[in-house]
């Protein structure tokens, strides 16, 4: 299975193929799945509520399960999304729970003058939940995101975490080593092929997941983030990371937890102990798959 490349149209029609079953695909809770996304609502939900935001542009907001989480917390929320399908989604839930279906639209990130009304004003909070791993051009829709922060607000956003495949011995360690620790030593290329190749002796699994059954990373482009070296790439933009919390915990190595039922199960019961209260764990740096920034911009 290889990576995908960047496809804006592809990304487009993974997202409205899946949006009738994204919510259990990513909230659902139950012994067989983990339901990871759910702890991001949450956590989101108490990083705003610590702030005391009352005012959120939701960015790549998907069916509106979070938005509608946030107005019915109080929260002055609206939002967009690339996917069509998906904005379909949250339209009918805001109908549903008795809020306008105008707090929805289609949008690109990369793209402001996508965005309509919602693109000429600034926010207390521009919230982005997993839309960084789906994007090529980070440092525009990093660029735009901060353009609609009010000064003094603050940027939320979930981004993959690039460190976890450090623990996962597979084909995202081989991408992780070629690309952070092989190609960008000064050497001759050859020099570096045979390294990866010694590389690829080292990680137990180079082939595997052979294809991953959610999230689509089969069929889109998908990438990680540094949450050490975040901070430093959101500077550039005028945004200063005051705080990260991790979430979608992994009690150990995912390959060691075993082939049965009560293993499976013990896995996932293990790493639950660690989302939310502990979401500070400086474990989260290698066991969490994903993380949560909060980024204040210059008052
Ligand atoms: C992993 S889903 C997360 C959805 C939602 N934020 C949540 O927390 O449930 C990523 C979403 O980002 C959207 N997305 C990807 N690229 C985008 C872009 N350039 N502009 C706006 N949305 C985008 C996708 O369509 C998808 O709905």
């Amino acid at each position: 299975m290889v990576f995908q490349p960047y496809n804006r149209n592809a990304l487009i029609k993974w997202y409205d193929e899946n949006a009738a079953n994204y919510d259990d695909l990513s909230y659902k809770q139950d012994q067989a799945s983990y339901g990871g996304d759910a702890y991001r609502i949450v956590l989101v939900k108490k990083l705003l509520d610590g702030l005391g935001i009352k005012d959120v542009l939701d960015v790549g907001c998907g069916t509106g399960s979070p938005m509608l989480a946030l107005l019915e917390g109080g929260i002055d929320a609206r939002g967009f999304d690339l996917s069509p399908g998906m904005i379909t989604e949250a339209k009918s839930k805001l109908k549903k729970a008795g809020h306008s279906e105008a707090l929805a639209r289609v949008g690109d990130i990369l793209d402001m003058n996508s965005l309509g009304d919602l693109g000429k004003r600034q926010y207390q909070a521009v919230v982005a939940n997993g839309v960084l791993p789906y994007i090529e051009d980070v440092d525009t829709a990093h660029k735009n995101l901060a353009s609609m922060v009010k000064p003094g607000g603050y940027y939320i956003s979930a981004y993959s975490n690039e460190l976890f495949d450090m623990t996962t011995f597979n084909r995202f360690t081989m991408r992780f080593h070629e690309r952070n620790f092989i190609d960008p030593l000064d050497m001759p290329g050859d020099a570096k092929d045979a390294l990866k190749a010694k590389l690829r002796g080292m990680v137990t699994n180079p082939d595997l997941p052979a294809s991953i059954p959610e999230g689509g990373r089969d069929e889109i482009y998908v990438r990680g983030h540094n949450p050490l070296t975040i901070p430093d790439e959101l500077k550039r933009f005028g945004l200063s990371v005051e705080d990260m919390v991790f979430y979608k915990f992994h009690a150990f190595a995912p390959l060691l937890r075993g082939s049965t039922d009560a293993e499976r199960a013990r896995f996932i019961e293990l790493s639950r102990t660690y989302e939310v209260n502990r979401a500070r764990d400086w474990r989260g740096y290698f066991l969490a798959s994903t993380f949560i920034i909060v980024a204040k911009k210059a008052g």
